[in-house]
């Protein structure tokens, strides 16, 4: 097995880095307490095509794979959460807009997201009453003419009140159940889409999160991506690579929460010695290590089936489960070695804590890869 990367996805994780130790780490915390939306930094990120890394090149992306993807992820993770959430999500979007709208309106789309003149994306799914049961959602979409009319609420949309484009679902066919599930591309500023309400969360707190309401919101038929009733499985290939990368965006947060925490077991001195001399620090600190590698580990290889296009529902269900539960261990662990210092805002810990929180729970819950998971091994191989 080949565990080596190419020179373009080192390039790609090197460009990432710098821009997250650059743009984003400095203003992380101060972003934290004032809520304030990077309007700025998903410019700059855009310029650097980090806005559309797996996005082919003749609409205006990277043209790299998942992989690349899933480092830049990482590393963006580590410079400020709230950003990458958002990149992630934009990533997400206009993937699926270049995989399955009609070329012209891929050209419509695309180029602008991935260049930042859209600010970014966002995906349309929850709603109020439906969340892990996603085709229990009441949205509908009703046709008139050569134009869909959507009407109801959508819960929990990040970037929802910036996103330039959104891709919503709608349900098109009551009686069809899945099949009557349709997504279709919603511009930011169409005239019926309102931003209800916009959530105060427990950390992300320069990330968005809105409840959306449409009310008679109208989308041409050259707007639904591929085709009357293909939404909810769209939906699930989508999410299968989104799981991708915020596992990505977990690895990336506990790996800045562990480096912070080994600079500091080694200068915190109890008992005449640096506290990483103590055994039960230095414990914490490898299974936090051995977790994080692990994590890693899985998140490629979810991100190299993807590349190889081979099955990768199961995987990413995997990788997503292990790294953010782990993840959350970890910031814990480092957040306990901290002590007091931990708990207070002067360090970036309680901030990962925080942060991380949402990843075991957005793009499906943790109960949702295990249900994935399960029902693969069920199907057998
Ligand atoms: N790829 C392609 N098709 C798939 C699929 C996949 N991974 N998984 C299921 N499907 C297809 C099935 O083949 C089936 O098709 P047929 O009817 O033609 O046979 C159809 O979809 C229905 O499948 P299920 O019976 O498995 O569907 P279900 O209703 O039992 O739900 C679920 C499955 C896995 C629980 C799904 O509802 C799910 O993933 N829930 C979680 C939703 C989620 O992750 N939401 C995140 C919101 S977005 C977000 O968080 C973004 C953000 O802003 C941060």
């Amino acid at each position: 097995m080949d565990f080596s990367l190419t020179e373009e996805q080192l390039l790609v994780q090197r460009t990432a880095r710098d821009a997250a130790e650059r743009l984003l780490a400095p203003k992380a915390a101060a972003r934290d307490v004032s809520g304030e939306f990077p309007l700025q930094e998903l410019a700059e990120l855009a310029e650097l095509g980090l806005l559309g890394v797996a996005v082919p090149e003749a609409l205006g992306g990277a043209g790299m794979g998942p992989i690349a993807y899933s480092l830049a992820m990482m590393e963006l993770g580590r410079g400020d959460a709230s950003v990458a959430v958002a990149v992630s999500v934009s990533n997400m979007v206009a993937e699926l807009i270049a995989t399955n709208a009609r070329p012209e309106v891929a050209r419509q789309w695309v180029p602008r997201l991935v260049n930042g003149e859209l600010v970014c994306g966002a995906f349309a799914l929850s709603e109020p009453e439906s969340g892990s049961d996603a085709a229990a959602m009441r949205t509908t979409a009703e046709k008139r003419g050569g134009t869909w009319r959507l009407t109801g609420a959508k819960q929990w949309i990040t970037s929802g009140d910036r996103a330039g484009a959104l891709v919503v679902w709608a349900v098109t066919d009551v009686a069809a159940k899945h099949n009557g599930i349709t997504a279709f591309i919603v511009p930011g500023d169409a005239k019926g889409l309102t931003v209800a309400r916009l959530e105060d969360k427990l950390g992300l707190h320069g990330s968005s999160t809105a409840q959306l309401v449409l009310d008679g919101v109208e989308v041409g038929e050259d707007q639904i991506l591929a085709g009357v009733g293909r939404g909810f499985s769209l939906a699930m290939q989508a999410l299968d690579g989104g799981r991708i990368g915020i596992s990505s965006q977990a690895i990336g947060i506990a790996r800045g929460a562990l480096e912070q925490t080994i600079r500091y077991a080694g200068e915190r001195q109890t008992f005449g010695q640096p506290i990483i001399k103590h055994q039960a620090i230095a414990m914490m600190l490898a299974d936090a290590a051995t977790w994080l590698d692990a994590g890693t580990l899985m998140t490629l290889r979810a991100a190299a089936a993807k590349e190889a296009k081979q099955p990768f529902s199961q995987l990413a269900a995997m990788a997503k489960l292990f790294s953010t539960e782990h993840a959350w261990k970890i910031c814990d662990h480092c957040l306990q070695i901290h002590g007091g210092y931990g708990y207070v805002r002067d360090f970036p810990i309680e901030r990962a804590l925080r942060d991380v929180r949402a990843t075991r729970i957005y793009e499906g819950t943790s109960e949702i890869q295990r249900l994935v998971i399960a029902r693969n091994l069920l199907r057998g191989p």
